[in-house]
């Protein structure tokens, strides 16, 4: 099973990845945690550059899946051959949320991307954490350095949330919404209740 997780910058989805793989790996499931941009030597090489460098937003995407070839290729695939269960702190999506949505580039090429490198391969399921941009706001204040996505401004990230969410009509049987805006343990009780629908 190939699960990623996706929200805004904020949004709180790394809080969980421990206690997301804790689920599986009880239920005797081998576990590979994985993100992008990263999850290969290249990719985190990529990751840096992306995320740090100033460039043109179809630079931006390029490089978002040219480490996602790697990334597939390297890790993705093998790890699904294995039996595995996938769970990647992003993918595609948040290339329609950030380069389409926040950048402003055009879906039906970002499209090409996408059935050029991973016509065949999609998540099973998506979680979106989804919570207004201001809490977000909050959340990312108080946390570490920003880098080039975070330090965005607010309606930036406004029009990301709302590229996540027309991805969630668009595709509602994948992606399912967690409110990210409640405390931890309300947001597991409906993580719980998405991961119970799945096995
Ligand atoms: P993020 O998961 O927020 O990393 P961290 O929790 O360490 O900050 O991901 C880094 C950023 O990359 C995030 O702001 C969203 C951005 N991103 C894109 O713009 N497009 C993509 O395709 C991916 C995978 C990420």
């Amino acid at each position: 099973m190939f699960i990623t997780l996706e929200g805004v910058d904020g949004a709180g989805k790394s809080s969980h990845l421990d206690w997301l793989k804790n689920w599986f790996e009880l239920r005797g499931h081998r576990v590979r945690m994985t993100r992008e941009p990263g999850g290969t030597p290249m990719g985190e090489k990529l990751r840096e550059l992306v995320l740090h460098d100033s460039m043109h937003p179809d630079t931006e995407a390029l490089i978002m899946f040219a480490a996602r070839r790697e990334h597939i290729e390297q890790v993705i695939r093998p790890a699904l051959a294995a039996g595995e269960v996938v769970i990647s702190d992003r993918f595609t999506d948040a290339s329609f949320a950030y380069q389409c949505g926040g950048r402003g580039l055009s879906e039906s090429r970002l499209a090409v991307l996408e059935s050029w490198v991973h016509a065949d391969l999609h998540p099973d399921a998506t979680l979106l954490f989804d919570l207004p941009t201001e809490i977000a706001a909050q959340r990312l204040a108080s946390a570490r350095e920003p880098d080039r996505f975070e330090r965005e401004k607010t309606d930036f990230h406004a029009r990301v949330r709302a590229a996540y969410l027309r991805r969630a009509e668009q595709f509602p049987q994948r992606i399912r919404v967690i409110d990210g805006s409640r405390d931890i343990e309300s947001v597991r009780l409906q993580l719980t209740s998405v991961l119970e629908s799945l096995t």
